[in-house]
């Protein structure tokens, strides 16, 4: 608590302005208009825009005289070269803002959009190292109001952007404070469409935001930064962050079920969209740390495998990647805080546990959830086996963003349990 020499002793807390509530929506035009944006380019993927939610927003920007237009080629869990066309798409014009309407992938298309047409240079520039060159953006960039319609990214409250790079089939992302969209926009009833298996992915994803954020490393016990100006976008866990961990592992507990199983069901919608801002706002200081970095590779190395409710194309959508590993990953890390495991496992149940649960008790809670909402159950459903093995430890052995929070030590011999153990 107080100032050593060596540990870090302050932590960093940020978070976009919010609005939140059924009918949200419908207040974006007179937003933009308050920022004072006369054109904005609205970013959307074709399912998203099929449900005529991006053009109920462009016709509130006609109203309030904002030039603007929708690029609806946003793919799910985009990649370098999927940025790449919605950049040229916003180069053939001049805007002054940004909207981003849909899950992560639309909401991370837009960070990267915004980066890229204020920044020189190409996205692989910004990336964390040591996959990327790590370059801090150093200009304004435009406004951006991030509305998630999926209950799951949180994206809209934090500075991370996750791109696949094709090339180098893996997963990695670019953070920076300028990344954090300027509003974001919750409207519950913008969730009401999913489909089941979407809910039950964007939901892990809500929990595993929580949960790792809630059990990463404590923000004092890091080595104190070089340059305080420089400290890192995650802090580890900490007062402010736990609280609003809890509160998403507890409403995840009572509502996912609920939502995944009765998609009108507008009380589970409400609040698991309440779960992913809260979790979304927790972690984006905090951290995600291995399930987050394990869902790298797991979905970037991804040769065959197709996702019920998604397109129709090989992907491991993120909250499956994310939650595959999970239980795997809570009982090797138990032993770093136990009563901080029993504790998030008894805000997802209901249940009490005492130490003679041990590591367990979180995984086997987890476990039950993803059946009961019918998740993939291991790697091989994605089609990874033994062999496999060495080239996950690879690529998780790159994120180093989040390698930097595990509240373990991480070893390529643990990470080979982790993963095998996840099969
Ligand atoms: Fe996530």
């Amino acid at each position: 608590m107080y100032r050593s020499n060596e540990n870090e002793s302050v932590f960093t807390w940020a978070a976009p302005p919010l609005k939140f509530g059924i009918g949200a929506l419908d207040e974006v035009g007179a937003e933009l208009s308050a920022l004072g944006s006369e054109s904005c380019l609205v970013i959307t993927d074709p399912g998203v825009r099929n449900t005529g939610i991006p053009d109920r927003i462009r016709d509130q920007l006609i109203a309030a005289g904002i030039k603007s237009d929708v690029f609806d080629g946003v793919a799910v869990e985009p990649t370098d070269q999927s940025i790449d066309e919605a950049v040229s798409f916003a180069r053939e014009r001049e805007w002054d803002s940004y909207i981003a309407v849909g899950g992560g992938s639309a909401i991370d298309t837009a960070k990267a959009v915004n980066l890229l047409t204020t920044h020189p240079g190409e996205l692989l520039d910004y990336v964390t190292p040591p996959i990327g060159g790590g370059t801090a953006p150093w200009l304004p960039l435009k406004p951006l109001i991030a509305i998630p319609t999926t209950a799951g990214t949180g994206s809209e409250s934090t500075t991370i952007c996750v791109i696949d790079f094709l090339g180098l089939h893996l997963k990695a992302g670019v953070s920076h404070a300028k990344l954090r969209p300027t509003l974001a926009i919750v409207d519950p009833l913008t969730t009401v469409t999913l489909p089941s298996q979407v809910t039950a992915a964007s939901g892990m994803d809500v929990l595993s935001h929580a949960l790792e954020s809630y059990t990463s490393v404590r923000f004092d016990a890091k080595p104190a930064p070089e340059d305080p100006m420089k400290r890192p976008a995650f802090c580890g866990s900490n007062p402010i962050s736990d609280t609003w961990c809890e509160q998403a592992l507890s409403l995840v507990g009572k509502y996912l079920r609920r939502a995944v199983m009765n998609g009108r069901d507008l009380e589970a919608r409400y609040q698991m969209a309440l779960a992913s801002t809260s979790a979304g706002t927790g972690f984006g200081n905090a951290g995600t740390h291995l399930p987050h970095a394990n869902a790298y590779p797991v979905a970037g190395a991804v040769e065959n495998y197709q996702a019920e409710g998604y397109p129709a194309m090989p992907m491991v959508p993120h909250g499956q990647a994310v939650s595959a590993t999970a239980a795997a990953v809570f009982r090797w890390t138990y032993p770093s805080d136990p009563g901080r495991h029993l504790r998030a496992a008894e805000l997802l149940s209901g249940r009490t546990f005492t130490a003679t649960d041990g590591a367990d008790a979180l995984a086997h809670v987890l476990s039950e959830l993803m059946a009961d909402i019918e998740m993939p159950s291991g790697l091989r459903s994605f089609g990874y086996g033994e062999e496999h093995l060495a080239t996950l430890v690879d690529g998780t052995m790159k994120q180093t963003r989040q390698l930097a929070v595990v509240p373990r030590p991480v070893t390529r011999d643990a990470l080979t349990h982790i993963f095998r153990e996840s099969l």
